[in-house]
C-alpha cells in the first residue's frame, strides 16, 4: 500500500497522506519531456502578468470581495482534478449541475475558491477544456500561489513574499540535484516556490529523511509533499493548501468578513491539509483516494463536519451542501418538470439561469416542440423589448422567440450545452434591475461566449419579472460566420 508524507524541515513530520494531483482520475502522469527545474530565482511568477500596480495587487482580496455586500454566506473551496472536474465524464454532467446551482443561488453572496496542485497556467488550460466557472480566488501550485479574479487576475504579492521566508530556490535545486533518483518534472510544472520531481515511493521515503536536514543546514526550511507514488514537491514551509486557505480566512477575519460557513472539497491526500482547518465543513467525494479516507479514519473520524459523500465529484459537493444544510442544494438542472419555466420572484440570477436552461433543452429537443413554451417565453418578455444580437442585429425579443421554432432539437447531435458565469444584478430604479453575466455555449466541441446584459422589471400585479431588453457582445474570439445559430 502506498504511503504518502508531507515533511517539514524540523522533521516534526506530519503524516498526512497522499497527494494526488493527477490530472486524470485514473491515469498516471507520463514521464516524457523532462527537463531540469528552472534555476532562476528571479523568474517572474506566471500570474504576475497583469499590468496593475503593486498597491492594486495587494488589494486583491478586496477586489474579490467588493462585489459582496457583507461577509460571505458560504466559502466553497474545491480541489479541481477528480473533485470538481470529473475526468471520467466528458459530458461534465455534475460540473454543469454545480455551475447552475452556484450561479442561481450562491454567486451573489458567496465566494468560490479553487485549490489545486496545478500551476496557474495549467489551471488556465484546464479552464479552456472544461466548463469551469470563474472563481473568486485560485490557489495554485499546491498553495504556493494565490490569484484573485477581477477584471484582470492579480497575484497576492504579500503571500508570495511570505513564502520567501527561509526559501532559496537555487539552493533547493542545487541540493536536490545531488539525489539522482529525483527526476525533474517538466519545466512547466516548476514554479518560483515549487520545485517538483518524479520519484518512486521507496526512494522518496529515503530522500525525505535526508533532504530537510541538508536544506536546513543551508538555512532553507521546506515542506516536502509526496503524492501518489510519483510526484514529489519541495515547497517553502508555509506553503501548501492549508497554509494558503488559512491565510485567506485570517484576512477575511481581520476585515470582519468571516464567512458564515466554509466547505472544503477534495479527493486525495494533499486535500487532507484542508480538512485540518478547524471550523470548516469538509467533503471527501465518493471517488476519493484510499489514502485520504485512511487519513480521515486515523485523524478525523469523530469530526461530524467531515463527510464522505456517496456521489462522485461535483455531485458529491452538492450532496455535502445538502447534508450540512449550507443553503439551496437543488441544481436548476435537476428540476426536470419545468413544463413551463416558472420565474422565481425576484431572484434574478435564478431567472436567467432557468431561462438559458430552458433554451438549452429546447435546442436539444429535451422538451416537446410545443407552441405553449414559446408563448410562455413571450409572456415573460415585453412586446416592446429589443434583443441586440452580438452581431449587432437588433429586433424585438418576440421575433427572436419566433425564430427559435425552427431550432428545436438542432443542438442534440451537436451536444449543445449552455452555462452562465459571473451572474450579477443591480437595482436600477424602483422596479427595474440589470442582470449581467457571461453566457457560454458549447456546440460541436466549440465554445462561444457572450457578455450579456438583461434589463428586467418587476410588475407587482404580475408578481413576476419581465424581460425588457437584452444586449450581447462577443467575448474573446467567439465571433464566427455561423451567427444565425446563436439566439439569446
Ligand atoms: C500537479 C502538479 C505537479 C505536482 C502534483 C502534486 O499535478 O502539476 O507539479 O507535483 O500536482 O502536487
Ligand atoms: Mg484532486
Amino acid at each position: 500500500m502506498a504511503i504518502f508524507f508531507i515533511f517539514d524541515a524540523n522533521m516534526a513530520t506530519q503524516l498526512i497522506h497522499p497527494l494526488n494531483n493527477l490530472q486524470n482520475c485514473s491515469k498516471k502522469k507520463g514521464k516524457e519531456n523532462f527537463v531540469f527545474p528552472r534555476k532562476s530565482r528571479t523568474k517572474e511568477p506566471k500570474s504576475l502578468l497583469s499590468k496593475e500596480t503593486t498597491r492594486e495587487k495587494q488589494r486583491g482580496i478586496r477586489k474579490s470581495m467588493d462585489r459582496l455586500e457583507g461577509p460571505p454566506r458560504l466559502i466553497l473551496v474545491a480541489d479541481l482534478d477528480c473533485t470538481l472536474v470529473d475526468h471520467d465524464d466528458p459530458e461534465n454532467t455534475d460540473l454543469l449541475r454545480f455551475n447552475a446551482l452556484w450561479e442561481a443561488h450562491y454567486r451573489h453572496d458567496s465566494l468560490l475558491i479553487y485549490c489545486t496542485g496545478r500551476s496557474f497556467s495549467s489551471y488556465m488550460s484546464l479552464r479552456k477544456k472544461r466548463p469551469l466557472l470563474t472563481p473568486d480566488i485560485a490557489v495554485t501550485s499546491v498553495g504556493s500561489e494565490i490569484v484573485y479574479s477581477g477584471e484582470s487576475t492579480v497575484s497576492d504579492v504579500v503571500w508570495t513574499a511570505r513564502l520567501d521566508y527561509k526559501w532559496n530556490r537555487d539552493i533547493v535545486v542545487e541540493e536536490t540535484l545531488k539525489f539522482p533518483k529525483l527526476e525533474p518534472q517538466p519545466d512547466k510544472s516548476q514554479e518560483e516556490h515549487k520545485v517538483s520531481f518524479f520519484v518512486e515511493r521507496e526512494d522518496a521515503v529515503e530522500i525525505m529523511k535526508e533532504l530537510p536536514g541538508i536544506l536546513e543546514e543551508r538555512g532553507v526550511d521546506v515542506k516536502l509533499v509526496y503524492s501518489n507514488g510519483y510526484a514529489f514537491d519541495v515547497l517553502p514551509r508555509g506553503a501548501g493548501k492549508q497554509g494558503a486557505l488559512t491565510y485567506l480566512l485570517d484576512k477575511l477575519d481581520i476585515e470582519g468578513n468571516q464567512p458564515s460557513n466554509t466547505l472544503v472539497c477534495g479527493d486525495s491526500g494533499n486535500d487532507s491539509e484542508l480538512f485540518n482547518i478547524s471550523q470548516v465543513y469538509g467533503v471527501m467525494v465518493s471517488n476519493s483516494h484510499e489514502e485520504l479516507l485512511q487519513w480521515h479514519e486515523e485523524n478525523a473520524k469523530d469530526n461530524p463536519k467531515i463527510f464522505h459523500a456517496s456521489e462522485r465529484c461535483g455531485a458529491g459537493i452538492i450532496e455535502a451542501i445538502q447534508r450540512f444544510n449550507l443553503g439551496p442544494s437543488v441544481s436548476p438542472r435537476d428540476v426536470l418538470d419545468s413544463e413551463i419555466f416558472q420565474a422565481e420572484s425576484l431572484n434574478l440570477a435564478h431567472e436567467v439561469v432557468q431561462f438559458y436552461l430552458f433554451y438549452e433543452r429546447w435546442r436539444c429537443g429535451e422538451v416537446e416542440k410545443s407552441d405553449k413554451y414559446l408563448q410562455n417565453l413571450k409572456s415573460l418578455s415585453s412586446p416592446l423589448g429589443i434583443f441586440v444580437h452580438p452581431s449587432g442585429v437588433e429586433k424585438p425579443i418576440h421575433e427572436w422567440i419566433d425564430d427559435m421554432e425552427h431550432l428545436h432539437g438542432d443542438g442534440k447531435e451537436k451536444k449543445l450545452r449552455i452555462w452562465l458565469d459571473n451572474v450579477s444584478s443591480s437595482h436600477i430604479s424602483s422596479d427595474t434591475w440589470l442582470a449581467k453575466f457571461d453566457k457560454h455555449e458549447l456546440s460541436e466541441g466549440k465554445v462561444r461566449s457572450c457578455s450579456t446584459k438583461v434589463l428586467l422589471s418587476y410588475k407587482e400585479e404580475k408578481q413576476r419579472l419581465t424581460w425588457m431588453h437584452i444586449h450581447q457582445s462577443w467575448l474573446d474570439e467567439s465571433f464566427s460566420d455561423d451567427q444565425e445559430k446563436w439566439v439569446f
